[in-house]
């Protein structure tokens, strides 16, 4: 399939997503968001894809969603498109593991786009923030609800009230990325990780992805509950028998997904 808006491409088991709207740094205008979709779609449905690493330009992870295009919108325009639902959440919907790779700006949209994909992997000049406050708004695709949960009240309200951003170091500190790489080999790198982790067993890797993410949806016992129950059905794959049995006979495991 031919894209304008971003550039999709397959290395080994990882899906890579390049949103490349270079001239208005990324801004997510609905096409690309649908774009987006339709290459995430594509990815869910292959077999051979594992993993996916969502990424933008040097400049620009994405500079958030498009001001020239939300402008002239009144109420009911965005009401009755439902606009930003619409699309915006095929991320936290996908069951694969997406990456974020970000590079230079993760504002508003761009910040709350990065934020549901599983983690963060940043260089040294990303920068993220939540800046919808000085242009007559608030934050729209979700950061007043994740952004407390990666980074705690605090910072999050000072962020979502001031529009102030936070340099890649301050984002690792507080929790908002899981690590800085060096800006040559932050895509390089997610593609390693994506690709560590496509490597090992679906099902496993399924299953962690949806136990990790009940945390934010439910109370402790019963995130555990859920937690003790897909871990009881990874007994019933072949991939834990093999998995089990390459450690005590020291070798690697051919994991078959099943
Ligand atoms: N929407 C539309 N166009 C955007 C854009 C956006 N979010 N961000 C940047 N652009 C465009 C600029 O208009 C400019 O286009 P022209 O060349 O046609 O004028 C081009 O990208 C380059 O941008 P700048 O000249 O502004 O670049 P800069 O280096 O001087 O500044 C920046 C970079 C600080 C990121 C600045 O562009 C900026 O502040 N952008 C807007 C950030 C923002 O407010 N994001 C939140 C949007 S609202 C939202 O996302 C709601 C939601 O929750 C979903």
């Amino acid at each position: 399939m031919s894209y304008e808006n971003i550039k999709v491409e397959t290395r080994g088991a990882v899906g890579v997503i390049v949103l490349n709207r270079p001239q208005a740094l990324n801004a997510l205008c609905t096409p690309l968001i649908r774009e987006l979709g339709q290459a995430l779609d594509g990815f869910e449905a292959d077999d051979a894809i594992g993993a996916v690493v969502l990424t933008g330009g040097e400049k620009a992870f994405a500079a958030g969603a498009d001001i020239k295009e939300m402008q002239p919108k009144d109420h009911m325009d965005v009401y009755l498109q439902d606009f930003i639902s619409d699309g915006w959440e095929r991320i936290t919907t996908c069951r694969k593991p997406v990456i974020a790779a970000v590079s230079g700006f993760a504002l508003g949209g761009g910040c709350e786009m990065a934020m549901m994909c599983d983690f963060i992997l940043a260089d040294e000049t990303a920068k993220f923030g939540q800046p919808e406050i000085s242009i007559g708004t608030i934050p729209g695709a979700g950061g007043t609800q994740r952004l407390p949960r990666y980074v705690g009240k605090s910072k999050a309200m000072e962020m979502v009230l001031t529009g102030r951003m936070m340099d890649a170091e301050e984002a690792e500190r507080a929790g908002l990325v899981s690590r800085i790489l060096p800006k040559a080999e932050l895509l390089d790198e997610a593609v390693k990780v994506a690709g560590r982790i496509a490597g090992l067993s679906r099902p496993s890797v399924l299953m962690a992805k949806e136990s990790v993410n009940q945390a934010y949806e439910t109370g402790l016992a019963e995130g555990i509950r859920f937690e003790r129950r897909l871990f009881h059905s990874t007994f019933g794959t072949e991939d834990q028998k093999e998995g089990m049995a390459a450690f005590i006979e020291k070798r690697k495991p051919a994991f078959k997904n099943r």
